[in-house]
């Protein structure tokens, strides 16, 4: 499989008139149409709690879940967002050969292009898969990337910022550390493109350097090597696993010292504003980057985060098809003219 140059793919993903039709990086995105998803999950939000939970936005449309990579709460809120808009869901769990993922993907699209869906909501371990696949749907589908490799995850990006907006308002005025493993983190990547396009006023990442990206500090954020410099008068801080899936080599000297400099205790949590929340995209590694009672106390935002990924994921998922639609229409106007 060739893989795209991710550079020049910011504009696959929308249609000329700016609105959404496929959502696979927030990279290149504008902040009014962030905020637009953040304004149309807050409104799932709110439809999430009432007894009826479902819209027919998505009536009579086919998603298909292809998850190449394991997953529990990004494919079961994915599932749940497609079936309150109404959608017929399918769920593809499909593993994946390194040695023949290109075949493997083209094969397998070409099966789902005969059976006639909709959407395709697609995480796979390589970065760009997901740009792959939208480059090769037929026009109408639409493509959501749920996690391709360490390049993207854009739906849990608007998650967390769809939480940091509901827990502190302005963005411009917040300070946010991201902990951890940067290096393999898809998730780290979004959010940091996803804060500064929302203008939030510092983004920091904390991390030994064996786990951080080179060049990091290109994306717009500042680095640090120590929990007590980096956590200082955050308002938010955002932990993350350890992906020791994606670890080749030892890039630690043992999890128990990785914890002891840089898991989130109560204790290192006092560096941060008395109000600052804590997140997680989870699943989370007790007492190897959090310790449980961080993990499970008052200021953690953990669960809210899962809820809300229901909400976004209605949101961008409702706000692709109608721009898939709304090319449609142009598109047969066009023919009939
Ligand atoms: C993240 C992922 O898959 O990138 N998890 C998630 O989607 N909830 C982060 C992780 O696996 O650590």
């Amino acid at each position: 499989m060739t893989l795209p140059n991710l550079n020049h793919y910011d504009s696959i993903q929308l249609t000329p008139e700016g609105q959404l039709k496929h959502f696979l990086t927030i990279e290149g995105l504008h902040e009014a149409l962030l905020n637009e998803i953040l304004d149309t999950a807050e409104s799932f939000v709110d439809m999430s709690a009432q007894q009826v939970k479902k819209v027919p936005l998505l009536r009579g449309k086919t998603v298909a879940n292809l998850f190449f990579e394991a997953s529990t709460r990004t494919l079961s809120t994915f599932e749940l967002a497609a079936k309150r808009l109404s959608a017929d869901v399918l769920n593809l769990n499909i593993s994946t050969s390194s040695t023949s993922k290109g075949e493997t993907l083209k094969d397998t699209l070409m099966t789902l292009r005969a059976m006639h869906c909709d959407m395709f909501v697609v995480r796979h371990s390589a970065s760009g898969a997901a740009h792959f696949i939208a480059e090769h749907v037929t026009p109408d589908v639409a493509v959501i990337n749920a996690g391709d490799g360490r390049h993207a995850h854009p739906t849990q990006a608007m998650l967390d910022m769809l939480t940091i907006r509901q827990h502190k308002g302005d963005f411009s005025k917040l300070k946010v550390a991201i902990v951890g493993d940067i290096l393999h983190s898809r998730v780290a990547r979004s959010q940091i493109h996803a804060l500064r396009i929302l203008g939030a006023e510092e983004i920091r990442v904390i991390a030994p350097q064996t786990l951080l990206p080179r060049h990091i500090e290109a994306m717009g954020v500042k680095v640090f090597n120590e929990m007590s410099r980096g956590l200082r008068d955050v308002d938010v801080v955002i932990m993350l696993r350890l992906q020791k899936e994606r670890m080749q080599t030892a890039l630690l000297p043992s999890e128990s010292e990785f914890y002891k400099l840089f898991g989130l205790t109560e204790a290192k949590l006092a560096y941060a504003k008395p109000d600052a929340i804590i997140m997680h995209p989870g699943p989370i590694n007790r007492g190897v980057e959090i310790e449980s009672s961080v993990a499970d106390g008052p200021r953690s935002v953990i669960l809210q985060q899962v809820t809300n990924g229901i909400a976004v994921r209605m949101a961008v998922m409702s706000m692709a098809m109608s721009g898939q639609l709304k090319q449609h229409q142009l598109r047969s106007e066009a023919a009939g003219a």
